[in-house]
């Protein structure tokens, strides 16, 4: 299956297509409207207004438009596969609020560092709803999840059990947490498989492949589910699969269901995430519907009847909910090319630098492109030409001072922004039903010096 190359060459401007102004809106969260000056309303909220407020650039959500999603992804996985769990990849989107606003909606969570778990806690997430990933855990973050007593810890190596066995034969991990089970708490855990499945996604978010560095490839597992069935520390509850992110087709997810059911009869399994996000116009993703409809129709035929399915939704659950907002700082027309620079980039947007990822454009102030839109390429303010927002869009008459909105930013945005440029990234603002409140503040100056020593 067609791969696509590891390193994204910088995007260019080639064609755009015109949207119709319900195809723009169509990228948007649902319940964007335009104003009667015809700028966009995100979540009730004039983006002139939010740009005058929190200023730009600015990581706008609709939190409707978000408990919506989670809602549908709860309810259509608890209509197809009763009593099991929707856990919120929390990589995609690691502030409080959010942590906070889907365990409101009843989701769980999985934290794959010492600092998604911190978070988590923090925004009073159920440590009993906690899964814990990552293929280098550490001592600390091993420790602090035992402590904890959260639902389960993923295997992914072989070190893994070793460092969780020594942790609960410790009299400090064993009682330090003063839990009343101390001394005969067992951790659950789940094993991580590797099914050798490629799916046609960027090279650098692929994950079940033969060469990944995530989880046990068949024969381990069955090493690994050898190992635990006989530990008195820790317990099996079943087995993990996770092939990757941004896909577009049903089919290799029904291949790794195939993959776990081979390796026997567990009461959990976790399918992971994965489900692409609709960026662009062009793109086409399964609905959430379309995904489960297939997953538990795999999980229906080949896993045991009564084994509670978990799956880890991240991309798919948070992209569509955000909204980045930028102010033009200058507009450059040369070599045929119009360059739109903004006061952000890839500072607060990593996605487009890291896989390619393609993201749509428009004025928000005259969303739609105009009869003549010009054929842009939006560009950031950091020092790389690599630093593209959104190439071959169209855009009616970018002047300095414009606002920008770049819909579909709600994953992996916030967690992969950075300082480079020593750029302050940008406050998060839940906007909903014409109200707006920040639950992130932009970065000042002082917090970029705060960790420096004399
Ligand atoms: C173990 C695991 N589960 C779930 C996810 C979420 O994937 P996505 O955001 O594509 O849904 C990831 C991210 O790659 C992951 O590593």
């Amino acid at each position: 299956m067609a791969v696509r190359p590891p390193a994204a060459a910088p995007a260019t401007t080639t064609a755009a297509s015109h949207p119709s102004a319900d195809a723009l809106l169509g990228l948007f969260p649902p319940g964007t409207s335009t104003a009667p000056d015809g700028a966009l309303r995100i979540g009730g909220c004039h983006v002139g207004e939010l740009a005058a407020r929190y200023g730009t650039p600015a990581l706008l959500v609709d939190e409707g438009a978000l408990r919506a999603r989670a809602r549908r992804y709860a309810d259509a996985l608890a209509v197809r596969r009763p009593g099991s769990t929707v856990a919120f990849a929390s990589k995609a989107f690691p502030c409080t609020a959010v942590y906070r606003l889907l365990a409101e909606e009843g989701l769980g969570v999985d934290v794959a560092s010492g600092g998604e778990l911190a978070l988590a806690l923090a925004a009073g997430t159920d440590p009993a709803r906690v899964i814990v990933h990552g293929n280098a855990k550490t001592d600390e973050f091993l420790r602090a999840a035992v402590e904890a007593r959260v639902g389960l810890v993923v295997i992914d190596n072989f070190d893994d059990i070793d460092r969780l066995e020594r942790l609960l034969a410790a009299p400090a991990a064993a009682t330090g947490s003063a839990a009343p089970d101390a001394g005969t708490y067992r951790q659950p855990v789940l094993v991580r498989v590797t099914p050798d499945i490629r799916p046609d996604t960027h090279a650098a978010v692929s994950t079940g492949q033969r060469d990944s560095k995530f989880g046990l490839l068949v024969p381990q597992a069955r090493e690994a589910i050898a190992r635990l069935r006989a530990s008195d520390r820790l317990r099996l509850d079943g087995l993990h699969v996770h092939i990757g992110s941004q896909i577009l087709d049903t089919e290799p997810f029904v291949r790794a269901v195939a993959a776990v059911a081979e390796l026997g009869t567990f009461p959990v399994y976790d399918l992971g995430g994965g489900l692409g996000a609709r960026y662009t116009y062009d793109d086409r993703p399964p609905s959430v519907e379309a995904y489960l409809d297939a997953l538990t129709a795999a999980a229906d035929a080949l896993l045991p009847a009564g084994a509670r399915i978990v799956i880890e939704p991240g991309r798919s659950l948070v992209a569509g909910a955000g909204v980045s907002l930028y102010r033009v700082v200058t507009v450059k027309r040369a070599h045929g090319e119009t360059f739109v620079a903004v006061d952000g980039g890839m500072g607060d947007n990593l996605e487009v630098s890291l896989y390619g990822q393609r993201f749509e454009a428009t004025v928000a102030t005259r969303p739609g492109g105009g009869a003549d839109g010009e054929l842009c390429r939006v560009v950031g303010r950091h020092c790389e030409s690599g630093d593209v927002l959104s190439a071959g869009v169209l855009l009616d008459d970018p002047r300095p001072g414009d606002l920008i909105a770049v819909p579909v930013t709600g994953a992996y945005t916030y967690s992969l922004a950075n300082n480079y440029n020593a750029a302050r990234r940008p406050p998060v603002v839940f906007c909903r039903d014409g109200r707006s409140r920040p639950v992130v503040r932009r970065e000042t100056y002082a917090d970029l010096m705060r960790r420096d020593l004399p």
